[in-house]
């Protein structure tokens, strides 16, 4: 009788949301419970995520949805902490290894980095998968070992736990089934139930916008943003969001020990321009929305001293890797070169995720393995002058017959023309709350 009972609600709730409608606090936080103990049916919440999708949320009800995501699982809670802690999410793009500098970056500072990060799926990498390219480094630590490694090192970047967020686990592996993703009430309350219930004091979100990032236009990356940010903010979370720049690559590297190194050379005071200029915008933030006046300045002495160089090791070696260790490298590489001589005046950030995914360094199902040593690696960037013949990129693979279709993949994606393009900012625009 119970389950009939339910079951006509479930078909009241989405009739609501198809027709438009508001949900009501009780429909939604019994819908999220149902669905996470299996009383909703996949199909029944595959019907309800297509129509929030066509019609929407309001602020209310996205609220109330993150709060119930959050319900459905363990909060963290770094109270005990001696230092104040600032977390950073990135809504994921090519060539985004921001996090490896970062994140020691800073802690110097005497700020805590709690870093739960995820497994890459699609053309853009993961965080872990990158780190799991340093021999012996693991990323799952218990929440004991979490917090004494905060407490002494000041950062950590481990994998989340199953116990945080479950609904989110299992509506999020939904949504990737019934083209349902793309839903920004979805994604902000899918990210932010992580973040708040992660525990951290202040979270500041690069919000990607162009080709390689979810959000296609500035329009609607703004839109996230801002449903992110006002999320956080009514959830006590000193939450501020940066936009940038995503049509072409972060960094020369695409691919998971190709980027440690490149973050390697950030931390070592060098590395490529648009890199260690994100790495300092963010940790400004951080350390700002962390109440600590550090200054850009400050963060870049940090990175060229060794100070942010030096607690990257420590993090490492708390975490079973070698810092010292010898990165692996791909079997086999092929380079492309420039059709004529000229300017680079775009490199596709899509193109390049694709064909670094393709080489293998990233995953089709999540229970795929990656090559460590695969990926892209690019000898110019936008802007840059060449000459026909000149290497553009190298492409690193340990199994060669995938070099024809990451080539593929990149037919087109690299534009020379006669004239240098302007040069373009990485950071495009900064989100604060705004009153409810
Ligand atoms: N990342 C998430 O964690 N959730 C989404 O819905 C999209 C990206």
């Amino acid at each position: 009788m119970t389950e009939q009972i339910e079951q006509h609600d479930v078909v009241d709730v989405i009739r609501a949301k198809r027709d438009r409608g508001e949900l009501t606090d009780a429909q939604i936080d019994w819908v999220v419970d149902a669905y996470t103990r299996g009383v909703v049916a996949d199909e029944q919440m595959s019907a309800l995520a297509m129509a929030i999708l066509m019609a929407g949320m309001t602020r209310a009800e996205i609220a109330r949805w993150t709060a119930a995501m959050i319900a459905s699982g363990e909060r963290m809670d770094f109270s005990s902490l001696s230092r104040p802690t600032s977390d950073k999410h990135s809504t994921g793009g090519v060539g985004d290894k921001i996090t490896l500098p970062l994140a020691p970056l800073v802690a110097v500072f005497g700020v805590a980095v709690p870093q739960l990060s995820g497994r890459g799926l699609g053309h853009t990498g993961g965080t872990l998968d990158k780190l799991e390219s340093i021999p012996g480094w693991r990323a799952d630590l218990g929440n004991e070992q979490m917090l004494a490694q905060l407490d002494e090192v000041g950062a950590v970047i481990c994998a989340a736990g199953a116990s945080l967020a479950p609904a989110d686990k299992k509506l999020y592996a939904l949504r990737d089934v019934t083209g349902t993703v793309e839903a920004i009430p979805l994604i902000a309350s899918s990210i932010m139930s992580k973040k708040i219930a992660e525990g951290t004091g202040a979270l500041v979100l690069d919000v990607k916008v162009g080709s390689g990032a979810f959000m296609k236009t500035r329009e609607d990356a703004t839109e996230l943003a801002r449903t992110m940010v006002d999320l956080g903010t009514d959830a006590g979370v000193r939450t501020v969001a940066l936009l940038t720049d995503m049509s072409v690559p972060l960094g020369l590297t695409a691919g998971n020990a190709l980027e440690v190194r490149e973050s390697l050379e950030v931390l070592s005071g060098g590395g490529p321009r648009d890199v260690v200029d994100l790495t300092v915008a963010l940790a400004d933030e951080m350390t700002r929305a962390a109440g600590k006046d550090v200054g850009r300045d400050e963060l870049r002495a940090a990175l060229a001293d060794g100070r942010a160089m030096d607690v990257w090791r420590r993090m490492i070696a708390a975490q079973g890797g070698d810092p010292d260790a010898a990165l692996p490298t791909a079997v086999e590489t092929e380079t492309l070169t420039a059709g004529a001589d000229g300017h680079v005046e775009h490199v596709d950030a899509l193109a390049v995720g694709l064909a670094a995914w393709r080489l293998g360094a990233g995953r089709a199902r999540k229970e795929d393995p990656v090559q460590a040593g695969a990926g892209v690696e690019l000898h110019a960037r936008p802007g840059d002058p060449v000459r026909r013949g000149d290497p553009l990129m190298t492409l690193h693979t340990d199994t060669p017959e995938r070099f024809a279709r990451a080539r593929e993949a990149l037919e087109g994606g690299v534009r020379i023309s006669a004239a240098a393009p302007p040069t373009r900012p990485v950071v495009l625009d900064r989100i604060t709350a705004q009153e409810a």
